[in-house]
């Protein structure tokens, strides 16, 4: 199948970015300039517009201070046929169209982006919850089935833990049956797109020139054959806790490099390195699983980064239809390339000063 390319980015009232167009060739496109421009902003905004999802902590932060909302707009093309999707958001809300026609965020384009940036390397040193979520994320993106399952499993464990917190324990029951149910098909899914996960890493991780093995573990709370029973046994636990104690919500997704946890161990570097080698391998998974490449979003390529592993996003930006890459300094070997400034982008233009002020005056 042909690959998806974006042709056009513009955006409206989003954060410091100034209402503008974009367009942007296939092959590498490279955005740089001074801490603070806009850079990171402009690729949280293609993000949004191609995939619809966002971490923002709250979607108003997203709108440029003193306005009520921020738009997105992407325009892909595909095969010779041009789409178009937008996104809107506000305070608490987001409405998306592809085409033209409001859609649900279960029902978008799932498989079409991947974004690398620098604050990955929390999915190293950050608690379990941020490593639970990258894998639901994906897992939601390669299956709109985990999706749903997921939302009605944390809709369960949100009820269940109402009723343990307000003393109802009599219905405790009921939501266990969902619970064991929903949670049990939640970890095998889970221990399926580890396994694979785990192999891709490994692999990447070593890509990137690291001496050290990379390994990925799920480290479970309970297993799908004794969840029931460990929620009957734990229940004194749980009372007292007002909170559901185990079930894939406590899961995590243990990281070692070498011999040592990587969370107490990695430097800096290594960190981005392994974070890097998980997202390639979400690049991986939805690329085997869409057939085609997602547009590669990367955010200031060079930080913290040696030059082997710098090599490796040169090579894997080359390696897909089309990347948008950031920077302090220019990106090399790019078809386009943005000067960023105050939320502005513009070509770089290396005419001599003497033509730039002659076709001024005449
Ligand atoms: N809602 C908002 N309204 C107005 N300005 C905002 C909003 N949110 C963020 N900004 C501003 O946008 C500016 C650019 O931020 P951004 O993170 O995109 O910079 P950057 O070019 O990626 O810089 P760096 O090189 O340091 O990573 C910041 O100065 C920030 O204060
Ligand atoms: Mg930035």
């Amino acid at each position: 199948m042909a690959p998806v390319l974006l042709t056009a980015l513009s955006t409206l009232n989003y954060r410091n970015l100034e209402a503008a167009t974009l367009s942007f060739p296939a092959g590498v496109s490279g955005i740089w300039g001074a801490n603070g421009a806009g850079k990171t902003n402009l690729l949280e905004a293609a993000y949004l517009a191609l995939t619809g999802l966002t971490d923002a902590p709250r979607l108003e932060v997203l709108v440029r201070a003193g306005e009520r909302e921020a738009y997105v707009r992407a325009d892909l093309f595909q095969g010779g046929s041009l789409s178009v999707m937008e996104t809107g958001v506000g305070r608490g809300r987001r409405t998306t169209k592809v085409d033209g026609v409001r859609v649900r965020g279960q029902e978008l384009p799932r498989g079409s982006a991947v974004w690398i940036r620098p604050e990955d390397s929390e999915l190293v040193y950050g608690g379990p919850a941020l490593r639970r979520h990258f894998l639901d994320a994906l897992l939601s993106r390669l299956s709109p089935r985990h999706a749903q399952m997921l939302t009605r499993y944390e809709r369960s464990v949100a009820q269940r833990n109402a009723a343990l917190k307000s003393g109802e324990n009599w219905g405790l029951g009921v939501f266990d049956e969902n619970l064991v149910t929903l949670g049990s098909e939640i970890m095998l899914l889970r221990r399926r797109a580890v396994s694979r996960m785990s192999e891709l890493a490994a692999e990447n991780n070593a890509a990137l020139g690291s001496q050290k093995f990379l390994g990925l573990e799920l480290v479970e709370t309970t297993t799908p054959e004794s969840f029931r029973h460990d929620l009957t046994r734990r229940r004194g636990e749980e009372i007292s806790r007002g909170a559901t104690v185990v079930g894939p919500h406590r899961d995590d997704l243990k990281l070692t490099l070498g011999d040592f946890p990587a969370a107490d161990y990695a430097s800096r570097g290594e960190a981005r390195t392994i974070a890097l080698a998980l997202r390639k391998a979400e690049l991986d998974l939805l690329r085997e699983r869409y057939a085609e490449p997602p547009i590669l979003l990367i955010d200031d390529f060079s930080a913290e980064l040696d030059p082997q592993r710098r090599q490796f996003l040169l090579e894997l930006a080359a390696s897909v239809p089309q990347a948008i890459v950031t920077g302090t300094e220019a990106f090399p070997g790019s078809a386009l390339e943005l000067r960023a400034s105050a939320g502005r982008f513009l070509p770089e233009l290396e005419w001599p000063e003497h033509l730039q002020v002659q076709s001024v005056t005449t």
